[in-house]
């Protein structure tokens, strides 16, 4: 997969769908060649060689450089740039040797070592690609081999480098508390376009993920050029296109207010960087990168149970009586998983106190947290617990004894965002108190899942205990130990399973989700909000890692009234959760609850492990689709989620194409309610539109007898969707047919 070819000074890196290619060029420049469709590297020779224009246009070919640095006649975005104790800020770095790796599991490392000429620094650029994945995971490790102290004012994962297109058009997204993953298009002409956090974690204004085109790409067909970034701190994308229409993706760490001294010996490792083409649209680089995390990022591998989550139900007032009852109802519904939400411990009643006492309330549960975690257990669910390890109220024990712990400048106000301040994680008291009280909690109580919150950014970042002239690494010292605690906790608790969660989906990114089994995309539980939120997370994440929540029929959020089937189709999407009040529920909702909560359970695999098809053909209908498909038991299966906003008298939906199906295999369809026969008019909320689901998709009643058509049909010729009025939702279930 990766060779070099000694003769043309030629690196390719071949994967089954594509071609990586560059060159060592006449001046010692790393010059990119090639990305795309797969071609043979040899035929890249002649685009190698160093151009000019004029004399201020000079070294064009240093604009598709593999690896920027800052010195000479480079002036676009760097990927390294430092200080030297002479005053030095120059860098000239020549290739100085490679090498080429195989591990036993297929997966080749290319290693490229760089040295600049006078100082003794070394940048090795490492490639790595692994068998059946279209995708480049690039990082690069500088190391200080010399006796003096080198500043890194910049230190860039990768840069990559676009081929040349008609249009380019950057797919991203972006967003704000209870809005996050929005998806926006924009066009890139010449100039600079910065995708960034400055905030200290991953942030939701902003995700570290890009996708390029010329344009015309859709969801089914095109190329398109994509990356992810694994940093769940500050981080930085730039897109810059140059007048000579040269178009460089640069990204790592942000350099803003950042700075990372390396002392003799020392090497500097960036996050990963990954990056992929894919020749069948944005569907198809989606499933890519889902396919990348469920193989080689997400730590579990098992199926993600349907958890319940207090939070929405009762907020801050947490008792243990309250929590058995959810509980009783929890499981009566189908919960696998129990999770106490925020409120269990110190003086938590309400978001202004409490908040680094990691102490279970007595008052709440005068017999401890075991009692209600034995109730739990024996009601057949595993229980979790929320925490926010990172942040403390100033009116907690934790903050009276040590108000010198959380980030400050000391002639300066303590910036409080939600009543809260940031423990300063680079101190080792911190960081050791930390994985004391986390091993504490996790080893003194049966607990499985830990929903790990942070809500806030960080302000007047100063380390107390850290030199004055390396305050600037607080950003990334912050990051390194989070990681650090995250690895440590696993390692000590491999049954349990981690959540991500900064008020949402502000901390969600390829670093983060090497450590945890799922994220939280965004504290809108609207499930009309969340269709468009789930989408903007599935163009880089899996569904699996997404978790979603049922909630109130008036959304606590936007008022909205929405059917029980309609919230849990949305939220069935994902990795299944409900975080709505069970105590006030009927019991007819609970039954209709439990009936879904099995339909989940049945078309789960599909979902947490197949392949996702974003059904985009009527979204200018107001219809949102999408479907998953993987083998099951008897088969190749499918199903199908459709999403019907509004819709004005008379104006029908056409059908709608399948996708990913096998045009020669024959699939039998069931309705939404495929594990009852009920054919109901959709009088009652529950049982809305169920019945013409059954109907619709059999076009000849509901008379028992079997649905078959061929996959071709299904992708050519569609299906129905019998939906009506506003807020409506089905589901389809398509099973292959042996017999
Ligand atoms: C923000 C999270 O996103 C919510 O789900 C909830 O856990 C609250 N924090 C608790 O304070």
């Amino acid at each position: 997969m990766i060779q070099f070819d000694s003769d043309r000074r030629l690196f390719s890196i071949s994967t089954d769908g594509s071609s990586y290619v560059f060159g060592l060029n006449d001046k010692g420049v790393l010059q990119h060649l090639y990305w795309g469709d797969p071609v043979a590297a040899a035929d890249c020779a002649p685009l190698l060689g160093s151009r000019l224009h004029s004399s201020f246009d000079a070294a064009l070919d240093r604009e598709a450089e593999e690896f920027a640095y800052w010195g000479g006649l480079s002036y676009m975005e760097p990927c390294l740039k430092v200080r030297w104790y002479d005053g030095v800020r120059d860098l000239r770095m020549a290739y100085a040797s490679h090498r080429i790796e195989r591990a036993d599991d297929g997966k080749e490392t290319l290693t490229i070592v760089l040295r600049d000429e006078a100082y003794p620094l070394e940048a090795h650029l490492v490639y790595a690609v692994r068998p059946g994945h279209d995708l480049i995971e690039r990082h690069v490790e500088i190391v200080n081999a010399g006796d003096r102290d080198v500043v890194l004012e910049s230190a860039q994962s990768a840069a990559w480098s676009m081929p040349e297109l008609r249009d380019y058009r950057l797919t991203h997204v972006t967003g704000k508390w209870a809005g996050e993953f929005q998806l926006r298009g924009a066009a890139l002409t010449e100039g600079k376009k910065v995708l960034e956090s400055r905030r200290g974690f991953t942030d939701g204004h902003a995700n570290p993920w890009f996708a390029i085109d010329d344009g015309a790409a859709t969801e089914e067909a095109g190329r398109v050029w994509f990356g992810a970034l694994g940093w769940s701190g500050n981080w930085k994308i730039v897109l810059e296109n140059t007048a000579f229409g040269r178009v460089r993706v640069t990204g790592g760490i942000n350099d803003f207010d950042s700075e990372w001294t390396l002392g003799p010996g020392e090497r500097f490792e960036t996050p990963s960087f990954v990056g992929g083409y894919a020749a069948g649209g944005f569907g198809a680089m989606s499933r890519a990168l889902h396919r990348y995390q469920y193989e080689h990022v997400s730590p579990g591998k098992e199926l993600r149970k349907v958890l319940y989550n207090s939070w929405e139900a009762t907020y801050f007032d947490v008792n243990a009586k309250d929590q058995m009852a959810l509980a009783e109802r929890a499981a009566k519904v189908g919960a696998e998983l129990f999770v106490v939400d925020d409120g269990w411990f110190g003086q938590r009643h309400h978001d202004r106190a409490g908040l680094g006492d990691w102490i279970v309330n007595a008052d709440k549960f005068p017999n401890g947290l075991e009692e209600l975690i034995d109730r739990v257990r024996g009601l057949g669910m595993a229980f979790g617990i929320w925490v926010e390890p990172e942040a403390v109220n100033p009116d907690s024990e934790l903050y009276r004894s040590h108000p010198d712990w959380v980030y400050h400048f000391p002639t300066r106000p303590r910036t409080e965002l939600r009543n809260q301040l940031v423990l300063d994680l680079s101190n080792p008291a911190v960081k050791s108190y930390i994985v004391d009280f986390m091993s504490r909690l996790l080893g003194e109580h049966d607990i499985s899942f830990v929903k790990w919150d942070m809500n806030r950014t960080i302000t007047e970042p100063g380390m107390r205990d850290h030199p004055l002239n390396r305050q600037k690494e607080l950003w990334i010292r912050h990051v390194r130990s989070l990681y650090e605690i995250w690895a440590e906790l696993r390692r000590r608790f491999p049954g349990v399973a981690f959540e991500t969660c900064a008020g949402g989906g502000s901390r969600i990114d390829l670093g983060m989700l090497r450590y945890a089994d799922q994220a939280w995309p965004s504290d809108n539980t609207d499930a009309f909000d969340r269709l468009g939120i789930q989408e903007g997370f599935s163009y880089a994440y899996a569904p699996k890692l997404m978790t979603c929540w049922v909630t109130e029929a008036v959304s606590g959020m936007n008022k909205r009234i929405t059917s029980l089937k309609y919230r849990f189709h949305s939220a069935m999407t994902g990795t299944l959760g409900i975080g709505a009040n069970l105590n006030e529920w009927s019991e007819e909702q609970l039954a209709e609850a439990a009936r879904l909560v099995a339909q989940y359970k049945a078309i789960r695999p599909l979902v947490q492990g197949g392949r996702q098809y974003r059904l985009a053909a009527l979204k200018h209908k107001g219809v949102d689709a999408v479907q998953y498909v993987g083998v099951g038991e008897s088969g190749e299966e499918s199903v199908l989620f459709a999403f019907l906003h509004a819709q004005k008298l008379g104006d029908g939906l056409p059908r709608l194409c399948l996708l990913g199906l096998d045009p020669d295999k024959r699939y039998e369809i069931e309705g939404g309610a495929f594990d009852c026969a009920k054919n109901e008019e959709p009088e009652s909320e529950g049982a809305k539109g169920e019945g013409a689901e059954i109907e619709g998709a059999r076009g000849k009643g509901n008379d028992g007898a079997k649905d078959v058509r061929s996959g071709r049909a299904l992708m050519r010729i569609g299906v129905e969707l019998p939906l009506r009025g506003d807020f409506d939702s089905l589901m389809y279930r398509v099973r292959e047919l042996r017999s």
